[in-house]
């Protein structure tokens, strides 16, 4: 057996400007939490971290157009998606904000490594204003037509047709997306990310990766390559992280994009969570040691800034760029083991795509069905390695046909018939060939299952672990223990044996995917402590920002390492005694698909 591995799991932030849908958690969330339980329960040691990522244009426009401060919105948004994550089961050792203090002292840390390694520069640039106002407009807010596809309705900070960076100048007939003038473009000082100083080491970098990473994301990855450019870091804005440099850091308008600090967050998330664990040093085992491992998990849109800004940032802060350097105070830190991306999930799309605001969040998701239901889906019909469609339709079938009818089901028949015939769970007799082949076949799932999901392999490892489902149902019908009862009771219990130790097996097998319900699970046959864990909301304490003071703001943890659960066949206990079970997951009626499909018109005509 190999020994503990050190393992990142590092989830993307989600923008403090609204509620997230169910297709910001398919992307990011579900995944992230499969992975992780399923790494702990391996016994790695597993740091997984996010928070909300709460600067620049998203949240600065949202904030304008409500008449409310930048921080009020970032403030409300961060605690109604910590309370959404946690409703969700997903199991952060730290779930922050961008805001905090520690956040800040880490990104101007990393700006100012990266800056005395010569790997950013200033430079004059053109940036867009509003000829009306004499206003700076947000890249997001200059819409036109992409230079490099011709897509009209390009973005002035990316193209979302051809996935290509963009600046605002770059466009073809720029507009203002606020009132339609064309903006006008004046000289504005900026930093920027020397991109190209970067070229050699990220080539050799992706180059290892070719066979690991999912074959889309390694190509656009590689093609970012081709057209490395440098890149602006700061942006005319007075939401975000000072710049850490005499003469900036007091000016009122200059802040640092967030997309530099946001990936940052990753880092200063790990020693935020290291200063709360009272071992402050604790973080360097996921980020400096060579075997550390780091796992990154995101939508597709989110490439660019995992797999080349990000890493080039690392590798410049730590003097490994193509021009060398020291590394920064901080010592060098490790890039990413992995870039894990999601394509997309629309949701009912044939019928809404045009309204992009009809969307169905995770709070009312939550409200009616339960997270394991959500969660199921997400994986077994969800964005893995293409863009899907969310259908109420297909989740009522799949919640109810796999869910409940293969699932379910063999919880509830084989505990049922134990504890209505014996109390207990049975000692087994002699064993039969076909008793053995399906506990081997069981016992084996846990390196096929295992092996799916360290590659996150998602959909493929449920399929297998769903198989097991089937086998066990087909098992117990075949065997039909009900008609032995009077013919053969010894034989009978030998039969729920072995169905037993099938549903023991398949539980710890779903437990990544179905945390809450295995938990359920794991306590019907007897088990005690806690099996997998669920995260909880804690309230923090931080100096905010650059602000005087300290502030109260939730954060999410939780405690998953001494859990009970391990990703092996442990043997059932004879004599502990069973009840009969409550039905795991509610069957839902046809009419669901309707009801909610009437829901989102609703929503599309309000
Ligand atoms: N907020 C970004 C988004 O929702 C993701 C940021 S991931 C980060 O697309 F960690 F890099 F910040
Ligand atoms: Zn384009």
């Amino acid at each position: 057996m190999s020994s503990k591995r050190h393992i990142l799991t590092a989830v993307a932030w989600p923008y403090a400007n609204g509620p997230r849908h169910i297709g910001h958690v398919s992307g990011f969330g579900v995944p992230s939490d499969v992975f992780a339980r399923y790494q702990r329960m391996s016994g790695n040691n597993v740091l997984m971290v996010s928070g909300t990522d709460e600067h620049g244009t998203p949240v600065l426009v949202l904030a304008d157009q409500e008449g409310v401060s930048a921080r009020e919105l970032a403030d409300r948004y961060n605690r109604m998606i910590a309370e959404d994550l946690v409703a969700l089961g997903l199991s952060y050792d730290l779930f922050t904000r961008t805001s905090t203090g520690n956040h800040y002292a880490v990104v101007q840390e990393l700006f100012t490594g990266l800056y005395e390694n010569d790997y950013i520069f200033a430079r004059t640039t053109k940036g867009a204003v509003s000829p009306s106002t004499g206003r700076t407009l947000p890249d997001r807010y200059v819409e036109g037509i992409c230079p490099i596809c011709g897509y009209d309705g390009a973005r002035g900070d990316q193209c979302d047709n051809c996935g290509n960076q963009l600046d605002p100048i770059d466009l073809i007939e720029p507009k203002s997306k606020i009132n339609g003038e064309t903006p006008e473009f004046v000289d504005t000082e900026h930093f920027m990310l020397d991109l190209p100083a970067f070229a050699q080491v990220l080539g050799k970098y992706l180059d290892s990766k070719s066979g690991q990473w999912r074959p889309n994301v390694l190509k656009f990855s590689v093609n970012l390559l081709n057209d490395l450019q440098p890149r602006a870091i700061s942006r005319d804005l007075d939401w975000g992280v000072p710049i850490p440099l005499e003469g900036w850091s007091d000016e009122a308008n200059k802040r640092l994009y967030v997309w530099f600090d946001a990936v940052i967050g990753y880092l200063s998330a790990s020693i935020e969570w290291a200063k709360r664990t009272g071992d402050p040093e604790a973080w360097r085992a996921w980020w400096q040691s060579e075997d550390a491992e780091s796992f990154y998990f995101m939508g597709k849109d989110n490439i660019v800034f995992h797999a080349e800004i990000w890493p080039a940032m690392l590798l410049g802060y730590s003097g490994r760029g193509d021009r060398g350097g020291t590394p920064g105070a901080l010592g060098a830190l490790n890039i990413p083991t992995e870039v894990v991306s999601s394509e997309f999930l629309t949701m009912e799309g044939r019928k809404f795509s045009s309204s992009r605001r009809v969307a169905i969040y995770v709070r009312d998701f939550l409200e009616r069905y339960s997270a394991d239901a959500l969660r199921y889906y997400i994986v077994a019909a969800g964005p893995e390695t293409q863009d899907t469609d969310f259908t109420w339709s297909e989740f009522v079938r799949r919640n109810n046909d796999e869910l409940v009818a293969a699932w379910g089901n063999l919880v509830n028949r084989s505990i049922s018939m134990a504890a209505k015939n014996l109390g207990a769970i049975p000692e087994a007799g002699e064993l039969t060939g076909e008793d053995r082949r399906v506990l081997a076949d069981s016992r084996a799932a846990f390196d096929t299952v295992g092996e799916h999901l360290n590659r996150s392999r998602f959909k493929a490892a449920l399929q297998e672990a769903m198989r097991t489902v089937a086998e066990a149902n087909k098992y117990i019908s075949d065997q039909a223990p009900w008609a032995l009862k009077k013919t053969d009771p010894k034989r009978m219990e030998t039969v729920l044996h072995v169905a037993l130790q099938l549903v023991s097996d398949a539980k710890t097998l779903l437990t990544p995917f179905l945390p809450a319900s295995c938990n359920k699970v794991y306590a019907m046959l007897g088990g005690t402590g806690v099996w997998s864990g669920m995260p909880r909301l804690e309230e923090a304490v931080d100096s905010i920002g650059g602000e005087e003071g300290s502030s109260v703001y939730p954060v999410i943890t939780g405690d998953y390492a001494g859990n009970e659960a391990r990703w092996e066949s442990t043997p059932i206990r004879p004599g502990t005694p069973l009840s009969r079970p409550e039905p795991l997951f509610a069957k839902l009626d046809p009419s669901v698909a309707d009801e909610e499909l009437a829901r989102l018109e609703e929503k599309a005509g309000e």
